[in-house]
């Protein structure tokens, strides 16, 4: 199936993400701003949320009203950058549930692996929210909804702050050949990645900008 990209345009979302663009912005600082931003990208990626109708009485009358149907939404985190928009993303979808998954890029090869692996077995027709900040190659995120596909999932919506080109594409290829509906919503899609794999201009490492560089 296609895919769909949404880039959410907002005053405040561009104002938030340029100050973490920002070299001179210090990780308390950037930690605050992925939390406020991705509540603002997270209310364009629960558009599609399915409801259902329930009753409800008011102090004046008997209403019908909307809940949040069942099975209960997917979040998860992919470890590390992806931890920091967990908070802001669990804060607008209380009731869903948090599976996680720690993937690392090989820095040389710029391939991605699975050091941790925490997710339902089955997921049959749970709707699922990847959060991951920087959509660079798309190795990880390919290998994230692959995951999810495998254990039932169709219908998958991918969080990321930044998106490169390439990111998109490579995605859009793998899910082309699948039956799965995935939507990717992101702040911005910068102009490319550069010989390290980094997205220009880009943030710099997401996890570093958190949570300082671990070795
Ligand atoms: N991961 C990051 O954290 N930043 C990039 O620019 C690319 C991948």
């Amino acid at each position: 199936m296609s895919m769909q990209v949404h880039v959410a345009q907002h005053p405040l979302i561009a104002h938030k993400l340029t100050v973490m663009r920002d070299e001179r912005t210090d990780s308390p600082t950037f930690r605050r701003l992925v939390d406020e931003l991705v509540t603002l990208l997270a209310y364009e990626a629960t558009r599609d949320v399915r409801t259902e109708e329930i009753e409800v009485t008011t102090p004046v009358a008997p209403t019908t009203g909307t809940h949040i149907a069942a099975p209960r939404p997917l979040v998860v985190p992919i470890l590390r950058a992806g931890l920091g928009m967990l908070d802001g993303m669990a804060r607008l979808l209380p009731t869903a549930e948090i599976g996680f998954l720690g993937m690392i890029r090989d820095e040389t090869t710029l391939e991605a692996v699975t050091y941790a692996n925490r997710l339902p077995q089955d997921i049959t027709g749970r709707q699922c929210f990847l959060l991951d900040p920087m959509l660079a190659t798309g190795g990880t995120l390919i290998m994230a909804i692959e995951y999810l596909l495998e254990r039932g999932a169709r219908d998958v919506t991918a969080i990321c702050l930044i998106a490169a080109p390439e990111g998109i594409k490579a995605v859009e290829e793998t899910v082309g050949k699948t039956d799965a509906s995935v939507k990717i919503v992101v702040a911005n899609v910068d102009s490319h990645l550069n010989e390290h794999g980094y997205i220009v201009p880009g943030l710099g490492d997401a996890g570093d900008r958190l949570y300082g560089v671990v070795d």
